[in-house]
């Protein structure tokens, strides 16, 4: 079968514009109403899109007057959405630094049965210094300690996962079995960070381990994504940068000893869409005109731990030196190598860059009619930039569904994309393996 696209439904807040929620086509229902969520995922299932996506940090920003940032937490919202659908893939976030691997592991297990075999699980370190004051950890892990702590981390939730035999339960009424007890065995896992004696308290999930996805974008975390991830989620600038990231992410899984198709590279879009360029650019601009420009300052000083942009005017164009540099940046250290790449290709000037960062935080922004978006579409996959997207509609839902009705049956026609699903689990979809079980045949 031709290689098929993969789509997978970002959602956050009323768009993703930071402005969106304020814009009068955005949803009428509160950010805290379940019905918001489970509509949306619905709507994506109808499209037949492979998965939605939940992000999320762990603590409130400091803009939360002028920006509607909060959500609910992920693995809740993930567990309602479960019994709204019965298709479509739910991955949501959960950071390695801030929890413990037996609550994921069992989380996520809990979640994938409660889903029939449809879950993923986002791996982030959080890179927030805000999320550290709120577990305790002052001053912040380093970037090198959160990746080191999330290595130990993944040893120990996929030993976890693969503590049950997937025939361990046997429910037998008559003979009064209901485990295999050699079936199932602890893990005596004793590292630097963690000591876990198992197994876990939950059967082996439908899909044997939870489909692993991954985001951070250094050197650390692309080598981190190499090792675990089957899916990774990226924001590029543009298609030469997409492609180094495709080339050098499918390499370093190689290197791994892993096939470059068992892991997927979906970088963001947060396409415009109208039925005129002009109008799309138009629609753009009156959500631009919306954004609060303090908030993206403050949004800046996160991303590069806290640097101050106050003293920076904000419409002469910056310099490389105005910024601290990317590898000293303990906090988003990808998102601070995006803002160096705006300033050097484009003379940007700080509005500039807190402008294009309020539209979809660093993702591949474009303007433009159904066939400008799906020949993007088409032109990133076909050429070694994309195995598909993370969907990021600017307005939600109006821009989901103008994609849905306007872009997907273009991706369709064009042999693209499917045109109804053939399997029922996330790993179906993505076209994934089933993890090997630890135990021997029975
Ligand atoms: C599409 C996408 C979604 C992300 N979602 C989250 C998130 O929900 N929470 C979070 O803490 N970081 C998130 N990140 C950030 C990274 O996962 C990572 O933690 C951060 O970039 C620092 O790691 P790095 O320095 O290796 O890039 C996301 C990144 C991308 C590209």
């Amino acid at each position: 079968m031709k290689r098929q696209l993969h789509l997978n439904l970002f959602i956050n807040s009323r768009g993703h514009h930071e402005a969106s929620w304020r814009h009068p086509t955005a949803s009428p229902l509160a950010l805290t109403d379940i019905r918001y969520y489970q509509d949306l995922a619905q709507r994506a299932e109808a499209a037949l899109f492979d998965s939605i996506f939940l992000a999320d940090v762990l603590a409130l920003g400091d803009d939360v007057a002028h920006v509607a940032r909060t959500w609910l937490e992920p693995i809740t919202v993930l567990a309602a959405v479960a019994v709204a659908t019965s298709r479509i893939g739910l991955v949501a976030t959960v950071s390695s630094t801030y929890t413990e691997p037996f609550n994921l592991a069992r989380q996520f297990a809990s979640l994938d049965h409660i889903s029939n075999g449809r879950v993923g699980w986002n791996i982030v370190t959080s890179s927030l210094a805000s999320s550290a004051r709120n577990f305790g950890g002052e001053p912040q892990l380093s970037h090198a300690d959160r990746y080191a702590r999330g290595e130990e981390f993944m040893r120990v939730v996929n030993a976890l996962w693969d503590s049950w035999a997937e025939d361990a339960v046997v429910d037998d009424r008559a003979s009064g079995i209901y485990a295999k007890a050699d079936r199932v065995r602890p893990i005596n896992h004793r590292g630097d960070f963690y000591r876990v004696e198992g197994p876990l308290n939950i059967p082996r999930g439908p899909q044997g381990r939870p489909v692993l996805v991954q985001a951070g974008s250094s050197d650390t975390g692309r080598r981190f994504a190499a090792r675990h991830a089957d899916a990774v989620f990226t924001a590029c600038l543009g298609k030469a940068e997409a492609q180094e990231f495709y080339a050098d992410l499918k390499a370093l899984a190689v290197a791994e000893g892993r096939s470059p198709e068992d892991v997927l590279i979906l970088p963001g879009l947060s396409p415009m869409v109208a039925s005129t360029e002009a109008e799309a650019q138009r629609l753009a601009r009156e959500v631009d005109d919306l954004a609060d420009v303090e908030s993206g300052r403050k949004r800046l000083a996160d991303w590069f731990g806290g640097q101050d942009f106050s003293h920076i005017p904000l419409d002469v164009p910056l310099r490389p030196e105005d910024l601290p540099h990317p590898d000293s940046v303990q906090a988003a250290r990808s998102r601070a190598e995006l803002v160096h790449n705006l300033v050097r290709q484009n003379n940007a000037t700080l509005r500039q860059v807190i402008g294009y960062f309020a539209a979809a935080r660093g993702h591949y922004l474009m303007a433009g009619t159904p066939e400008q978006i799906a020949d993007l579409i088409e032109d990133w996959f076909t050429d070694g930039a994309a195995d598909g997207f993370n969907l990021m509609p600017p307005l939600l839902p109006a821009m989901l569904d103008v994609f849905i009705e306007e872009v997907v049956p273009l991706l369709q026609r064009r042999g693209l994309f499917r045109i109804s699903y053939e399997g029922e689990m996330l790993r179906h979809h993505y076209g994934l393996a089933w993890p090997k079980s630890a135990f021997p045949e029975a």
